[in-house]
């Protein structure tokens, strides 16, 4: 079976799917990998290092055409402008695994289905033990919370730790961590390091012990928040008028930090709204927020003043607020390298003596399925999801404009 992989085409995309680490546990599978040259250039893996592990390196159309299982960081449901030239060579009898974007661009995901392809999204990866190794999610979320620490701690006009210097006492700086999930933890963490103090606040009361093992407060808030929770250990919607009150009783913790970074998710909801844009006014000059949970081609995250990928000055405090969309990408060789990891693991878990082996009654087989004989199968997604549907997700904004508001 010929394992393929392709440069990615998303725009600001540097990481790859599959290292050259990977490449020989792939082989000893019985696996051959061919590989379109430069594919891992941005992300710090040359060509040599492909050819050292026995890729062949060929031209993106080969792999296209040649390829039975096709490896892409995101495929073009994932992709919706650029990866829509890669359409043409999908046909029946190949697979592709890489993320979808499931609850996304809905006729991107019907134009891949309509192909015929198997597609397997990573995004549909149960979080059970078992596939702990090959969940993306969590591993890009981890680079996620670091970079977004770095990215405010770049921006913010005043350093991370206490000093006790000839030149004066310098008071750390107050950092708010909205939501202690994969990339909330990791963010609590990042910033300790840096010598930030550090809050974070999350609905599901369980994780309060992580936050403090990791040196934070956790902030407590006289929510009703035992309902927030589902039998999976998730964060389930809440109502409007939840949010409401969570907003009023976060807006001093918010007003008195120097750096927001929010990731509250709900799977498969839309991000809820925490931070208003009055908040933000409140913070003190030049804070910083960054609002992980924005997605490309919506309105807002977290975040009422949040613009996917762009800069938001707010006029009356000079306060930023960043959304980027894409952060594992600004550390493309560690998100490589674990993206890769996540997905051998779901490789050599598919394949069985040297062919893959799609097996419905496996829960991770079952539930990554998204796409089989030209239908969207995935139970929750045979529908369109009302509430995630969303137009416009073809035109993503390029670039960071600084905007006034
Ligand atoms: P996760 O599911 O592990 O964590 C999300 C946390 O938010 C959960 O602990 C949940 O209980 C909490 N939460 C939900 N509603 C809340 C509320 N109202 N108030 C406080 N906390 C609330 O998700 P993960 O993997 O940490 O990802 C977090 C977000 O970051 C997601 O939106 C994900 O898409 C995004 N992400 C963004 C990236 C970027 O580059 N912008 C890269 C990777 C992830």
């Amino acid at each position: 079976m010929i394992v393929g992989l392709v440069k990615e085409s998303y725009p600001g995309e540097r990481r790859v799917a599959l290292t050259p680490a990977a490449l020989p546990l792939l082989k000893k599978a019985g696996l051959e990998v061919i590989a379109q040259s430069n594919a891992g250039d941005s992300a710090g893996f040359p060509d040599s290092e492909y050819q050292a592990k026995g890729a062949q390196l060929v031209s993106r159309n080969e792999v296209l055409s040649r390829s039975d299982l096709l490896c892409q960081v995101r495929t073009s449901s994932a992709n919706p402008r650029e990866g829509r030239s890669d359409l043409p060579h999908f046909r029946r009898g190949l697979t592709v695994i890489g993320l979808c974007d499931p609850f996304g661009d809905r006729n991107a995901i019907e134009a891949l289905a309509a192909t015929g392809a198997r597609v397997l999204a990573l995004e549909l990866m149960p979080r059970i033990t078992r596939a702990q190794s090959m969940d993306v999610l969590s591993s890009q979320a981890t680079v996620a919370g670091y970079k977004a620490v770095l990215l405010a701690a770049g921006l913010l006009p005043r350093m991370f730790p206490m000093m006790m210097t000839a030149a004066g006492t310098i008071t750390p700086a107050r950092v708010f961590v909205i939501g202690a999930g994969v990339a909330g933890l990791q963010a609590i963490a990042s910033a300790r390091r840096l010598g930030a103090v550090v809050q974070a606040y999350d609905v599901r009361p369980a994780v309060k012990e992580q936050v403090e093992s990791l040196g934070a407060r956790f902030v407590q808030l006289p929510l009703e928040a035992g309902q927030a929770e589902d039998k999976g250990g998730y964060a389930k919607a809440m109502d409007e008028s939840f949010y409401r009150r969570q907003r009023e009783l976060m807006a001093k913790v918010v007003a008195e930090s120097d750096v927001v970074i929010s990731t509250a998710a709900v799977p498969g909801a839309k991000a809820p709204l925490l931070i208003t844009a009055d908040m933000v006014r409140s913070m003190p000059a030049r804070s910083v927020i960054i609002d992980l949970a924005a997605r490309p081609g919506t309105d807002g995250g977290n975040c009422e003043l949040t613009k996917p990928d762009e800069t938001v000055t707010v006029s009356q405090n000079h306060a930023l607020v960043l959304g980027p969309t894409n952060l594992p990408a600004a550390a493309a060789q560690t998100a490589s390298q674990m993206f890769a990891r996540n997905l051998t693991s779901f490789l050599l878990h598919l394949v069985k003596d040297g062919k893959l082996n799609i097996d419905p009654v496996d829960e991770i087989t079952r539930e990554t399925l998204l796409c089989s004989d030209g239908e969207i199968v995935h139970p929750r997604l045979r529908q369109a999801p009302q509430a995630d549907r969303q137009e416009n997700l073809t035109q993503r904004r390029e670039g960071a404009k600084a905007q006034s508001v």
